[in-house]
């Protein structure tokens, strides 16, 4: 493995500098979460909706509330704050937090004083209307104020409703300490940058999370460093669209680059697998590209989100890139990094869709054959570029028998992807116990498919061989040969 960098910054220094934070939550983070620190007695449970971005935000609420002094509880009843970090994204993930609220108004009949907050995007987007929706709601906080919740709890507990969702240029949480929530011990997210500058039409993400910015290169790397030196080995590095990443050295004003924040991490050790999430076709260079072909440990998958196969629909969609540009990507992919693992998303029925525009979509599935898609019928978002400009014309009949044919299209490739690894040995890290039953074990291979094996000697956070000898279209069994690294 080769090891020089583009960039100015001096790793080893790092290594040895650990964010001068993370001493504190790191202690907080690793006693059991029933018993956490009882410094004032008080309790939070907290519930996370979304993608994975909102998850990590979580886990840095619960890190500012533990330095507070609060414990985390997994059973909302015993808590003195609920707290559930919403998602907005289509208009179901609202309804589940809705229905979510109905449950936790009969607790709270019983226990009048324990505190309501609801985070995220829900927040943001919905601001003080929520108060006045969900009579049981104390808090409303949006993504960039969470360093103001210990505030708004002592407001709360004055009786008073408080409100804080200001969208901020610059915060970027680099100095939390994630308390690492519902985790295998293995795998950790670090969010790497916040908020979109995109303006996809159909998306409601740079309303509800504001400007993109990029966290400091440093804390970055020093966090991933200690999730290290803790026994994770896998860190998923998460952005809006982390190709855009671009960050500034305050004193010698070098920019850092995706392609070189991958590098960066990459180094720290041949056994921390990187990954990251999610590319955005117009913006992924193939420097990108080239430095996963140079690191062993940087895992050969890319989610790379197609929305549609068709240029008239993805111009309506502002994604800014067209079919044979998308298809140019592709290509790169494939000639960069033979063997890639190869994911996307879509939406069915955009608005203006029409058949063709969606036998386009069908087309591109058969072109690319990926691996593992995400797929959703199109969700009209209040105050979106789609939702003041276009009717949302495909009614709902259509766009779910569309959506339909896209879920049964990608089963197939999924199961065609899968029954092609047969018979292949890959180098799985261990997670966890398998779902099914806890004689096997399950982890991932490079390409981000799931292995169930049997346990044999091994334990989560090891590599090892494990040669695939059969598969359904979600995942795929096999035997372990060994450890990787003897
Ligand atoms: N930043 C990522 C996407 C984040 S949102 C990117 O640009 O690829 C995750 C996915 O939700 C999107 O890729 C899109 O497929 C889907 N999505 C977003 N808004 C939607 C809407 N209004 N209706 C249906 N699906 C939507
Ligand atoms: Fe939304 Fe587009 Fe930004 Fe993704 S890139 S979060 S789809 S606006
Ligand atoms: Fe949802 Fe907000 Fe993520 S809308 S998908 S939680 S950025």
């Amino acid at each position: 493995m080769q090891q020089h960098t583009h960039t100015d910054i001096n790793l080893s220094e790092l290594i040895n500098k650990p964010l001068e934070e993370s001493r504190q939550g790191e202690a907080l983070a690793e006693l059991p979460l029933e018993t956490a620190t009882i410094v004032n007695g008080r309790h939070f449970y907290i519930e996370s909706y979304g993608c994975q971005m909102n998850f990590n935000d979580s886990e840095i609420v619960a890190s500012i509330l533990a330095t507070e002094g609060y414990s985390l509880t997994n059973n909302y009843e015993n808590a003195d704050l609920i707290l559930l970090n919403t998602c907005s994204i289509r208009e179901k993930a609202e309804e589940r937090v809705r229905s979510r609220l109905k449950t936790l108004t009969q607790m709270k009949r019983k226990k009048p004083q324990t505190l309501i907050g609801i985070l995220g995007c829900m927040a943001e987007r919905l601001k003080k209307s929520l108060l006045e929706q969900e009579q049981i709601v104390d808090i409303v906080i949006g993504p960039d104020s969470y360093r103001s919740l210990p505030a708004l709890i002592a407001e709360a507990e004055g009786g008073q409703k408080a409100v804080n969702v200001l969208l901020s240029r610059e915060e970027t949480y680099a100095d939390v300490n994630p308390v690492r929530l519902d985790s295998n011990g293995v795998s950790a997210f670090v969010s790497i940058m916040r908020g979109c500058d995109n303006m996809c039409s159909f998306c409601v993400v740079p309303f509800t999370r504001g400007r993109e910015r990029s966290r400091s290169a440093y804390s970055i790397v020093a966090e991933a460093q200690n999730l290290f030196d803790r026994g994770y080995r896998e860190v998923t590095l998460l952005g809006q669209n982390v190709d855009s990443y671009k960050w500034q050295h305050p004193e010698t004003e070098q920019t850092t680059t995706f392609a070189q924040l991958l590098e960066m991490v990459a180094q720290i050790s041949p056994l921390l697998r990187v990954r990251f999430s999610t590319s955005h076709p117009k913006d992924m260079t193939n420097d990108v590209l080239h430095t996963m072909a140079k690191y062993r440990n940087i895992c050969k998958y890319i989610h790379l989100p197609v929305q549609s196969g068709s240029s008239r629909v993805l111009q309506q969609m502002n994604r800014t890139y067209d079919r044979q540009w998308y298809i140019g990507r592709i290509e790169a992919i494939r000639q960069i990094l033979p063997g890639c693992g190869i994911s996307t998303d879509i939406i069915a029925g955009f608005c203006t869709e029409t058949d063709d525009d969606h036998a386009e979509t069908l087309s591109m599935m058969e072109y690319v054959h990926y691996d593992m898609a995400y797929m959703f019928a199109y969700s009209e978002r209040p105050g979106t570029l789609a939702a003041r400009r276009y009717p949302d014309d495909v009614p709902d009949e259509i766009k779910n028998r569309r959506l339909q044919q896209i879920i049964a299209l990608q089963n197939q490739h999924s199961l065609l992807r899968n029954q092609a690894d047969v018979g292949k040995v890959f180098t799985v890290l261990v997670e966890k116990n398998s779902k099914r039953s806890d004689k096997d074990l399950c982890g991932r291979t490079d390409q981000n498919k799931m292995v169930v094996f049997p346990r044999g000697q091994y334990q989560p956070g090891d590599y090892v061989e494990v040669l695939i000898e059969s598969c359904t279209s979600a995942s795929l069994k096999g035997k372990a040969l060994g450890y990787t690294y003897p």
